[in-house]
């Protein structure tokens, strides 16, 4: 007797009324029209069934602090940088707690099941680091949370960042980060690609650094971190995130860069909203969109994915954990608007966060989690359009959330009495 079989789906590749049948929170079937006996039927209807979202970049320990202890009157990243330093002082373990605790279940809500999250290590109680990790067990029944140690003020820059660093890794933190382009100089920021690669190296961890998030063109740390990648043995481990001044470079150098950024196996995290609002703030018109170059990079062989950065805090007043919002940004953004680019869109929230974080038996095969999203859409492009409610959450086979349906009701002379945005 089957746990759960799902019937009728539409699958993200294209694959249509196909049935998913679970056992022991595992997928063990995927076929069409399969029928046995289980606990649990559902019928899709045509749906799309998704395995769930997966935010490649964020930062839990800001998230739904807006407001405090001001709001960010200019919008920038560097007043957004002024305001957190502002916030930290007055920061408590459990406030940290209940906010973290909150945006999951808003994460959830949205099929969002596994965030990876920066934590800054900039302040020698390690405040956040502590209720992080407490979040991070709390909330494992239901989603992953991957820990990155941020340095936010500069693991060189500022005086105890390093330690406290180490300190994050020793109390499980799993992720070496970094921020060299906010460092005091050109030669200080490639010196903590360095020291940050070779500390993850020693240690067998995963590297995720704040690179090159920045207008100015010779903001070239992502080589610096392409170079140390491939150097230490370390391809396929590494992801730069932002990576915005790659926007702004010259396009000799690019062609250059990318082949250096293959070779490493380098991951890319581009942040649309985040990216769109901060950027190109010093300039006129034209205006840059500062996103990183995301076709191009999918066209080397990288691993590119959306992240959300930031919902409700110093940074950005607005988010919901809503990746399909992200990856609609980035879509325009990037203008990405073929049917095959669209969907690269789509992977990018799903498949390729979860290869940056190396997360396990991810995925609609047999032998991975039963842990999907069935969304009110057919298909990924009109998942992408229409933002739509999600329907159910499963994880390890279980029903953790569901969002009704919601046609809007007409009434028109001689029309529908309803629609749901559909041709
Ligand atoms: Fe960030």
């Amino acid at each position: 007797m089957l746990d759960l079989l799902i019937q009728h789906a539409t699958l993200p590749d294209g694959r249509q009324d196909q049935s998913i049948a679970v056992q022991n929170g595992r997928i063990v079937d995927v076929a069409p029209g399969l029928h046995a006996p289980a606990h649990d039927t559902l019928d899709a209807q045509g749906l799309l069934l998704s395995p769930p979202f997966v935010d490649a970049h964020f930062h839990l320990d800001s998230a739904l602090s807006y407001g405090q202890p001001r709001v960010n009157q200019s919008g920038t990243l560097l007043e957004g940088i002024a305001l957190w330093g502002e916030l930290k002082p007055h920061l408590t373990h459990d406030a940290i707690v209940e906010r973290a605790l909150r945006y999951c279940d808003w994460a959830v809500g949205r099929g969002l099941l596994a965030i990876r999250s920066h934590v800054d290590v900039c302040d020698d109680r390690l405040l956040a680091v502590q209720a992080l990790l407490q979040v991070k067990r709390q909330v494992a029944p239901y989603l992953d949370l991957q820990l990155v140690a941020f340095p936010q003020d500069g693991v060189l820059r500022s005086p105890t960042a390093l330690a406290n660093l180490k300190r994050a890794l020793d109390l499980g933190v799993e992720v070496v980060g970094g921020i060299p382009h906010f460092e005091r100089t050109m030669a200080q920021g490639s010196d903590s690609v360095q020291l940050l690669c070779e500390l993850a190296a020693e240690r067998g961890l995963l590297v995720d650094m704040h690179c090159d998030e920045s207008d100015d063109p010779m903001s070239r740390h992502v080589e610096t971190l392409a170079l140390h990648t491939q150097r230490l043995g370390l391809q396929g481990r590494v992801t730069g995130s932002h990576l915005t001044s790659m926007h702004s470079m010259d396009n000799y150098y690019v062609s250059k860069l990318l082949a250096l950024m293959a070779e490493a196996d380098l991951g890319v995290v581009a942040n649309p909203l985040i990216n769109i609002t901060l950027q190109g703030r010093h300039d006129s018109y034209p205006k840059r969109r500062g996103m990183t170059r995301v076709p191009e990079q999918l066209a080397a062989g990288l691993t590119v994915a959306f992240g959300q950065d930031c919902v409700m805090d110093p940074w950005y007043s607005l988010g919901s954990g809503d990746l399909l919002e992200v990856a609609s940004m980035g879509l325009h953004v990037a203008q990405m608007t073929s049917q095959a680019a669209m969907r690269q869109c789509f992977e990018a929230i799903t498949t390729a966060p979860a290869r940056l974080l190396h997360l396990k038996d991810y995925g609609l095969a047999p032998g991975c989690h039963a842990d999907f999203v069935l969304l009110d859409a057919r298909d990924p492009v009109e998942a992408l359009r229409l933002k739509p409610a999600r329907l159910r959450v499963y994880r390890r086979g279980q029903c953790i959330a569901q969002t009704a349906a919601s046609p809007t009701q007409l009434s028109l002379p001689g029309r529908p009495e309803a629609t749901q945005f559909r041709l």
